[in-house]
């Protein structure tokens, strides 16, 4: 079955429906290896500095608010309740939590100057017309200069393992994009320049992630 979340498509059908549960989530996320990927996410991506204002777009039910310092000013938004609601109840005191997608606060002030905006697994559950709006979120956000997007999603290679092929389509996320389709969704903002890398392994099954890093245009 699909479900329709505001405009997002998300693929529900089989195994896949118990993911809605928070705990089945964090529970499928041990299994594949999320904390080794985080750490290695943390010491060579994302570099999180004390200080930042950092927004965590699609922030699941169990944001990384463990493993960064207290002085961040953390915003998780994430369009799935249940998820906001788990992310609360761990870390209610360490950031702003908000049920919703970026277009709704697009014009909300606190969103404003962030140094880091992070999308880690969520552009794949999008079509392109709402890449698009969260780019121009970005856009908008991004503090001038310094400011850094960065988007963990995952790729379809040139070539791959047919196996790759099958699990990368069994995601919940119906856009699993190659390296060409992403770059071309965002080339097409004139408000941002951006880079991309392929990354092999950072899980325990055979999937490939590209990092997005994009900035404001000066
Ligand atoms: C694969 S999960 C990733 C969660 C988290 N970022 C992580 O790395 O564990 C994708 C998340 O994006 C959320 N999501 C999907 N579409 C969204 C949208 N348009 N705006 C905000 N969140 C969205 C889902 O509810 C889900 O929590």
């Amino acid at each position: 079955m699909v479900f329709l979340q505001g405009m997002t498509l998300e693929n529900h059908s089989g195994a896949r429906a118990v993911l809605k549960a928070p705990w089945a989530y964090r529970m499928l996320q041990a299994l594949v290896g999320k904390s080794r990927a985080l750490r290695h996410l943390h010491e060579s991506v994302w570099s999180i500095q004390p200080g930042f204002k950092l927004i965590d777009i699609g922030c699941g039910p169990r944001p990384m608010l463990d493993s960064i310092p207290f002085s961040i000013d953390y915003i998780g938004i994430d369009l799935d309740a249940a998820y906001i609601a788990s992310a609360k109840a761990q870390h209610g005191n360490r950031g702003t939590f908000l049920i919703g997608t970026t277009k709704d606060y697009m014009d909300d002030p606190r969103m404003h100057g962030a140094d880091l905006i992070l999308c880690n697994g969520v552009l794949h559950h999008l079509p392109d017309l709402e890449v698009h709006e969260l780019i121009d979120f970005v856009a908008k956000h991004l503090k001038p200069e310094t400011g850094r997007f960065t988007a963990i999603e995952p790729c379809h290679l040139v070539f791959e393992s047919r196996l790759s092929t099958w699990i990368m389509n069994q995601d919940r996320g119906r856009f699993v994009r190659s390296e060409e389709a992403w770059k071309q969704l965002f080339s097409e903002n004139a408000g941002i320049v951006y880079r991309t890398r392929i990354m092999a392994n950072m899980i325990r099954i055979p999937y490939f992630h590209v990092i997005i890093d994009c900035w404001k245009k000066q």
